[in-house]
């Protein structure tokens, strides 16, 4: 048997082995991706191909830790319900033994591709970095065609996660990267055949277009393009925590500008985070045959408080964020679930003239796995907070133009929160799992993500208004 088999075949046992044991978690979730067995980061190859969805995974089958990735890999018709596929890429080359990272997927000709980075520690520990190329004709079995990029000259081996994209009947490939002066940077190549790829030039980093330090390390970029602006997505390591900003161990944001593809260079303001949560990082796009531009994240930080999940025991760990879209307005990318997720609303309950003065709750709003939506009609108290699962708290503080998510810390059992500024509260949309939430606030503007381990049969939401009342409409649905 050969090593791809031969790995492959590992991790199926290892699926089988632990089947039983991660169906009992009950905190396995509902309606977002997880892995069936081990960890699970960043997506990766998002595609939309055929008309079917697929969705492939950075994934270590065998432990809860990070280690050799392998590309675990969903498939759908509608977002929605996902077909869990045959493993698309084992480590077993040379060229990628210590992991095939992350990377992205494009059509050409008929076929199904996949550029990613293949990640390998020499003897003495070295890091060595190759871009790799593996094609399908089915969209299910890859063959490997190894490296066709390899280290240039200027940068560390801090150098991964292509991803693709077609302009003007050329390939760019836009790569993550350290500097060797240790700065994160993202850098742009072309090519005519997938395989042959030529340097451009640094896209943006730090010292770079006018941005000041900004982290040693630039994972995951994504380039492209919104209401003609160009958007470079990126998760920069190493940012400092200023105020309510870069509160996570690593953080993702995005730089809206416009790219020279002569030189690479793309002009661009100021650095936005895309989530305010607890976790999310290394999110990927791609564009969908509506022309859509969908978005999944990893609900996950790398070494922030791993080992303290408490799925580990069910020999899981992390999962994606429900499928989003992207939206412009104002200079500011919205986030929207995909409307398909609607197909899973069952039992609405619809409240309106609802008054909140001070607390509002009654049986009927309890629930585990579902959706909230809120429409604020008058705000006229100091502060709104929504309490569910006594896990976790969201609040809207008006005067100081707040808005807060407060949760348990996993690691010391203390309330941590994460904030952004936000000037009035309009709409609420809330996706709760048994372990995970998604807040969506005034149509997509700001949003949080975050895991939660509440007591699995605690159902309790409670509205509560401090110093005055808040009025509006509440719609629920089961999930
Ligand atoms: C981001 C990341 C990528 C890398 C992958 C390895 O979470 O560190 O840079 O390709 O994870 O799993």
């Amino acid at each position: 048997m050969d090593r791809s088999s031969d790995l492959i075949r590992q991790a199926e046992q290892t699926v089988a082995e632990y089947k039983d044991i991660v169906n009992q978690d009950k905190y396995r979730l509902h309606f977002h991706l997880m892995p069936p067995v081990g960890l699970l980061n960043d997506p990766n190859g998002l595609i939309q191909w055929e008309g079917r969805y697929h969705l492939f995974y950075q994934w270590n089958p065998f432990k809860t830790a990070h280690g050799a990735k392998f590309w675990g890999h969903y498939s759908s018709s509608n977002l929605v319900d996902w077909k869990e596929e045959k493993i698309a890429l084992a480590p077993s080359e040379w060229f990628e033994k210590n992991g095939c990272y992350s990377g992205s997927a494009i059509e050409d000709n008929g076929k199904l591709k996949l550029l990613y980075t293949g990640n390998v520690k020499d003897e003495m520990g070295n890091r060595k970095t190759y871009q790799c190329l593996a094609e399908s004709t089915n969209g299910i079995d890859f063959h490997k065609k190894g490296v066709v990029l390899r280290l240039p000259e200027g940068y560390t081996a801090h150098f991964r996660d292509p991803k693709v994209w077609k302009y003007e009947e050329k390939w760019y490939m836009v790569i993550g990267a350290q500097s060797e002066q240790l700065d994160g940077r993202a850098v742009l190549f072309s090519s005519n055949d997938l395989e042959e790829w030529t340097i451009i030039g640094d896209v943006a980093g730090t010292n770079l277009n006018g941005l000041g330090n900004f982290g040693y390390m630039w994972e995951c970029p994504d380039l492209f393009q919104l209401e003609h602006n160009d958007i470079l997505l990126v998760s920069p390591q190493g940012l400092k925590p200023e105020g309510m900003l870069y509160n996570n161990v690593y953080n993702t944001g995005y730089f809206v500008g416009r790219l020279d593809y002569q030189t690479g260079v793309l002009e661009h303001g100021e650095f936005f985070e895309l989530d305010r949560g607890f976790e999310f990082y290394a999110p990927q796009t791609t564009v969908d045959n509506q022309g859509r531009r969908l978005l999944f994240g990893w609900m996950g930080v790398p070494e922030q408080e791993e080992d303290k999940h408490p799925t580990i025991s069910h020999h899981w760990i992390h999962a994606m964020t429900i499928p989003r879209e992207l939206l412009f307005r104002d200079g500011r990318i919205y986030q929207q679930p995909v409307k398909e997720l609607q197909n899973l609303r069952k039992n609405e309950l619809t409240l309106t003239d609802v008054r909140i003065e001070p607390e509002y709750s009654f049986s009927q709003l309890e629930g585990s796995v579902y959706e909230l939506q809120m429409h604020v009609e008058e705000f006229e108290a100091e502060q709104l907070e929504i309490t569910i699962k006594d896990s976790v708290r969201l609040m809207f503080n008006k005067n100081e133009q707040v808005f807060t998510l407060e949760r348990v810390s996993l690691s010391t059992g203390a309330p941590e929160v994460r904030q952004c500024q936000l000037t009035n509260l309009t709409k609420l949309q809330v996706f709760v799992d048994t372990s995970a939430i998604e807040i969506f606030i005034n149509d997509g503007k700001e949003i949080f993500t975050a895991r939660m381990f509440p007591d699995v049969d605690n159902k309790r939401m409670v509205f509560q208004a401090r110093d005055g009342h808040v009025k509006g409409s509440i719609q629920k649905w089961d999930f």
